[in-house]
């Protein structure tokens, strides 16, 4: 996660504080609870409308994505278009050049055991693979941040079952989503549902909070936890369950210093929204 003494995302070379980092009025004694208390930048109208228009763009660019995603097309060229379409949309890859060491490609495609953070390449997909996609946007300097699954053909009973469970675990997990509830709430929706399915949640990732930059506070765990933190309006996050088929351990390759692979090679899925939270509830902001 940034913090305000790192470097700014844009480039200037000062520090995020004296750069992009935004101010709090005064007049909003919210806000800056939540800053204080927990780190968290609860959004203005204005940024909320910028983070809107950067989730739009990275929705409407998975789906394309997912659409081009067949048997035969390799992940590689899933990211050639990928790199085609953020140029069209005037966006930036939020993933290339992300971390360490620096993430090479525009998207990240996780296939079969793969969790999270698989990296595009020249092997093409195949009947019977199942594939998520995640794309991250940054869009007038604001970030959005979705990841869907795609079957390729007919997949198997345990696939599916880890693809549903993924989708359902997440759209349990948004109707918690409202002022005065809490961020422990998404990680008892979540696993009390995929434990019904015989299906694991792993705990070595969470969700984050978003917008001014890639991965903010607060972490939002996907697994049983205790962050007693009250939802607040202007909150903006991921949910990005991942969950396995078999045992929830991942092991992170070693070779590229990304790829994580469920321990049992069994399968995992996982479906991605970025949520704002609202006077009366909440808005998916990765819609169309
Ligand atoms: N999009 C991922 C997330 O949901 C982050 C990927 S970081 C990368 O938070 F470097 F692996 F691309
Ligand atoms: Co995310
Ligand atoms: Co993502």
């Amino acid at each position: 996660m940034i913090s305000r003494n790192d470097p700014c995302w844009c480039g200037s070379g000062q520090k995020w504080k004296k750069c992009h980092y935004p101010t709090i009025p005064s007049n909003e004694p919210l806000a800056k609870r939540y800053l204080d208390a927990y780190g968290i930048l609860l959004k203005t109208p204005e940024q909320i409308e910028k983070i809107r228009t950067a989730c739009r763009i990275t929705s409407d660019l998975l789906g394309k994505l997912c659409s081009a995603a067949k048997a035969g097309v390799t992940t590689l060229e899933l990211d050639e278009l990928s790199r085609t379409l953020h140029k069209k949309y005037n966006a930036i890859p939020a993933t290339l050049g992300y971390g360490s060491p620096p993430y090479p490609k525009t998207i990240c495609t996780s296939l079969n055991e793969v969790i999270c953070h698989g990296i595009p390449d020249n092997r093409p997909l195949q009947e019977g693979d199942i594939l998520n996609i995640d794309a991250s946007c940054i869009v007038d300097g604001y970030f959005g941040d979705t990841s869907r699954m795609v079957a390729i053909g007919s997949i198997s009973e345990e696939k599916q079952r880890v693809i549903d469970t993924s989708l359902t675990c997440l759209l349990k997990a948004i109707e918690v989503c409202s002022p005065g509830r809490y961020i422990s709430e998404i990680g008892q929706a979540i696993e009390d549902y995929a434990k019904t399915q015989h299906c694991s949640v792993v705990n070595q990732f969470v969700g984050h909070g978003i917008g001014i930059a890639f991965h903010e506070a607060p972490e939002i765990p996907h697994h049983y936890n205790r962050v007693n933190i009250p939802f607040a309006p202007g909150m903006i996050f991921t949910i990005e369950p991942m969950i396995n088929a078999g045992v929830r351990e991942g092991i992170i390759d070693p070779k590229d210093g990304w790829t994580v692979r469920t321990k049992d090679g069994k399968p995992s899925a996982q479906w991605e929204h970025t949520i704002l939270i609202t006077e009366s509830g909440h808005e998916i902001l990765t819609l169309l």
